[in-house]
């Protein structure tokens, strides 16, 4: 039998627990009868057990972390086997207002950072329909909208030839709730050039870096829901299109934005299931951008980091039993630097009590928190698999 997570059966029961425990056990391990795995004598650095079963584990990382914040670059050396550049290789981003005006500094301190420390890259993103140049939505010929297209891909993918693992070519492409049959997003490429842009992404990336994994990368795929439900069988059904009409995919990409409390509800079995069919197509997986959320949990910090930990080990637990997952990426690594906790976008996820959201394996002293613990001890837990 798999060792189960068991962080938290209840808030009641953890209080009780954490009453007669103590401050100080929990911070290295809540509700693990084994040694602790992330901090002391035991510790082993998460890519490390990743590792030994076949996965990459990684992190975002930015160029200001990189340069501005040592302590936090060493955590992520000791740590992760992986980075992708949290926005610093969109185009948006990249992009200083005109046409062909991109600034590929940050990219590049991004990319040099993965090579000299002899850690994997993903490319994160070639084409989403929130990180587009104001200027692109402003051309109306075919030609030209598929020559910035191409152009773009052909100047990042080409750029960074050799260096990158594994590249998202289009992020975000299904939204049910647009109304189409097919299910895609009524985004800006969509609108401009129709369902089309997708086989022009991916082609012009296969020929630019014949050896880079190819992505599709989305969102809200992970719960037990109707609508998630609805967004599953759409995503399956655009592979498919995509396979037939032989449009270079290999890799699905689930981000996995996670709430660790008040969220729908999860099926082990029906994540485990929706894998293997992905698994059926023949394309391998990665969970890109996990992280866990508390919106909606007590502000005790103890009782949320509890919370938390055990949603990183429900959704692990299952996800990991496919073996066609090859990859795990936390959106950050420590809470010193999340989106949520920065507040930026997304505003149902952030706490409404002004403490500060606590999502990430790490605290914002690089200190290991119980979420650390239930990564660590998922991968040393997971089947072995070939690595991909
Ligand atoms: C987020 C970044 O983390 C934020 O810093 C930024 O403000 C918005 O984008 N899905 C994605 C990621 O694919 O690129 C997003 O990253 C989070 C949701």
């Amino acid at each position: 039998m798999k060792r189960r997570g068991g962080y938290l059966l209840s808030v009641g029961l953890e209080r009780r627990r954490v009453l007669a425990a103590g401050l100080a056990t929990l911070a290295t391990g809540v509700g693990w009868s084994g040694p602790s795995r992330c901090d002391g004598a035991e510790t082993e650095p998460l890519r490390k057990l990743a590792a030994e079963k076949g996965l990459i584990y990684g992190t975002t990382i930015s160029a200001a972390q990189i340069t501005g914040d040592h302590e936090f670059v060493d955590l992520v050396l000791r740590q992760a086997g992986l980075v992708v550049a949290e926005n610093d290789m969109k185009w948006s981003i990249m992009n200083r207002g005109t046409r062909g005006d991109d600034d590929y500094g940050p990219a590049d301190t991004v990319a040099a950072f993965a090579l000299e420390n002899n850690l994997a890259l993903r490319g994160h993103n070639l084409l989403w329909h929130h990180r587009t140049p104001s200027w692109y939505f402003k051309l109306n010929a075919r030609s030209e909208l598929e020559r910035a297209i191409v152009g773009h891909i052909q100047a990042m993918v080409g750029r960074y030839r050799g260096m990158v693992h594994s590249w998202d070519v289009v992020n975000e492409p299904i939204e049910p709730k647009d109304g189409r049959s097919d299910g895609l997003r009524n985004g800006v490429f969509l609108e401009k050039l129709g369902p089309d842009y997708l086989d022009l992404a991916f082609q012009t990336a296969r020929e630019t870096d014949p050896a880079a994994r190819l992505v599709v990368n989305d969102y809200d795929l992970e719960f037990d829901t109707p609508e998630q439900e609805t967004r599953r069988t759409t995503l399956l059904n655009l592979l498919e299109r995509m396979q037939r009409s032989g449009t270079p995919v290999d890799v699905v990409g689930i981000e996995t934005h996670l709430s660790c409390a008040g969220g729908p509800p999860f099926s082990a079995s029906r994540l485990r299931r929706f894998l293997a069919e992905l698994a059926g197509l023949g394309l391998t997986i990665q969970i890109t951008e996990l992280d866990v959320t508390d919106e909606n949990a007590p502000a005790d910090p103890v009782v949320r980091d509890s919370l938390v930990a055990d949603a990183y080990s429900r959704f692990l637990d299952a996800a990991l039993d496919e073996a066609a997952v090859k990859m795990v990426v936390t959106w950050g690594l420590s809470d010193r630097h999340s989106w949520i906790v920065r507040q930026e976008t997304h505003e149902a996820k952030w706490r409404s009590d002004g403490v500060p959201s606590r999502p990430l394996p790490f605290d914002p002293d690089l200190k290991p928190k119980p979420a650390c613990e239930a990564i660590a001890h998922a991968f040393a837990n997971a089947p072995g698999r070939a690595p991909g």
